[in-house]
């Protein structure tokens, strides 16, 4: 019988991820919320320190909110990030205040509403180009020919990179986020990931660099040139500005993409949830994207490290520096929260998800940006190619981070 801590061992194996099928997945967390809500998984040797594994809806919604007791400053990632890796990442979401507030209100500007309606008709337009340079043989893989180049180059415009970088952007992004998987890190070694994610980090920089070097002369109405142009006082240091940077390429494409993959994938296995959106798309398009982003949950988890002794979360006490890890995954399959959660429903209301992370101060950037990617894409998909659908099942990445699909074969009737 597998002991109660050990049952979440299986968190931080990456060929478990990549390997085990939803079912099992979702049998797996079951069991945690269940038996073991609050399990230890004990790192051995690489960590010692190891990390509570929070699984249910609540916990993960009250941590959230409570920044003061636990933070994001020591890296909101499982594993402790190599000194070298620090430079690079972080930005907004491993910051607490008041470094938090003061730079994600500078980097909110280029994300209001009314910057985010006036790039409707460019998210319509890009789709529509994808869609039609789709292969005319009626058979491709969705991640390669839509899913990778919708979100990449919405971002990119966005933040104004010129289309001639999308291929060497997406070989950095993919290394960065991808980092457990030898599909885009051969070697699998400590050291070998560290020096590809740095020189992949380097070239991003490089970039930004020369962006803005060019913004500053020439200031154009995109987000780089709107962060250069800031005032004394009111602006990024050039460190903030690269990391900010970082985090946008990765965090605008890595995420959206795989929330698209998974939701074609799951519409072709529920062919009675499609036909229903299909038959009124504008009237079911809330409640089913947000069925697509809890069913996805493309971010897997976050971190949280504990700020002082005597922190309390329920009938539990931790101490300073513990960490806690927040399974966004297992907490939007609650059954305390959601009926028959494991039931892909297009129609869910109210649909409590926390694919954005919950409520507190680093939900996702990025939220109102994805719905309306979402929307618009599944909209001129289906448009085009009612009868899209996944061939096969999808290959995941190794990854117990991002839940990517790195292929998943479409076939459909070519207009
Ligand atoms: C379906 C797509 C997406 C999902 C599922 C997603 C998910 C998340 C999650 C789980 C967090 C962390 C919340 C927390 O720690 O409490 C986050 C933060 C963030 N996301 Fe997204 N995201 C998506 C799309 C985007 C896009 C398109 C952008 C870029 C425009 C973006 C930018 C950010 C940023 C900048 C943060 C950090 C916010 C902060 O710490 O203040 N995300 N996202």
């Amino acid at each position: 019988m597998i002991g109660a801590d050990e049952a979440a061992d299986v968190l931080i194996d990456f060929d478990w991820w990549q390997q085990t099928g939803q079912a099992e997945r979702d049998a797996r967390f079951d069991a945690l919320r269940r038996e073991n809500p609050r399990a230890f998984v004990s790192l051995g040797g690489r960590d010692r320190k190891g990390f509570w594994a929070l699984t249910r809806h609540a916990d993960v919604l009250e941590v959230s909110r409570r920044p003061e007791d636990f933070a994001s400053g020591e890296g909101t990632q499982i594993f402790d990030q190599p000194r070298a890796l620090r430079e690079y990442r972080g930005s907004i979401i491993d910051m607490d205040n008041p470094e938090h507030s003061r730079v994600r209100k500078i980097v909110s500007r280029g994300f209001t509403n009314k910057s985010l309606e006036s790039i409707r008709g460019l998210v319509e337009s890009t789709t529509n180009e994808i869609l039609d340079a789709m292969p005319a043989a009626g058979e491709c893989d969705f991640v390669d020919n839509f899913a990778v180049l919708l979100p990449l180059r919405i971002i990119s415009a966005m933040l104004g990179i010129p289309r001639e970088h999308e291929a060497d952007i997406l070989m950095a992004t993919n290394t960065i986020l991808g980092a457990s998987d030898s599909e885009y890190i051969p070697d699998q070694s400590g050291a070998g990931i560290a020096d590809a994610v740095t020189q992949a980090s380097e070239r991003l920089i490089e970039l930004l660099q020369n962006l803005s070097e060019e913004r500053i002369a020439n200031p154009r109405d995109d987000v780089i040139s709107m962060l250069v142009a800031a005032k004394e006082g009111d602006n990024l240091t050039p460190q903030e500005m690269a990391k900010f940077f970082i985090l946008m390429v990765g965090a605008g494409n890595e995420t959206t993409r795989n929330a698209l993959t998974h939701g074609v994938y799951a519409l072709s296995r529920h062919p009675a949830q499609r036909d229903a959106w299909l038959a009124d798309y504008r009237a079911s398009a809330p409640t089913a994207i947000e069925e697509i982003l809890r069913w996805a949950s493309p971010v897997i988890h976050m971190r949280r490290t504990v700020t002082h002794d005597g922190v309390q979360l329920g009938d539990q006490v931790f101490s300073q520096g513990e960490k806690v890890v927040l399974w966004y995954t297992s907490a939007n399959r609650d059954d305390a929260v959601f009926e028959d959660p494991h039931v892909f429903d297009i129609t869910r209301n109210p649909n409590p998800h926390l694919a954005f992370g919950a409520p507190g101060p680093h939900f996702c950037l990025g939220a109102h940006l994805a719905r309306l990617e979402l929307n618009i894409a599944f909209e001129a998909l289906y448009s085009r190619f009612p009868d899209l659908e996944a061939v096969g099942e999808p290959t995941l990445l190794r990854s117990n981070f991002v839940n990517g699909i790195k292929h998943l074969n479409v076939r459909y009737t070519p207009r």
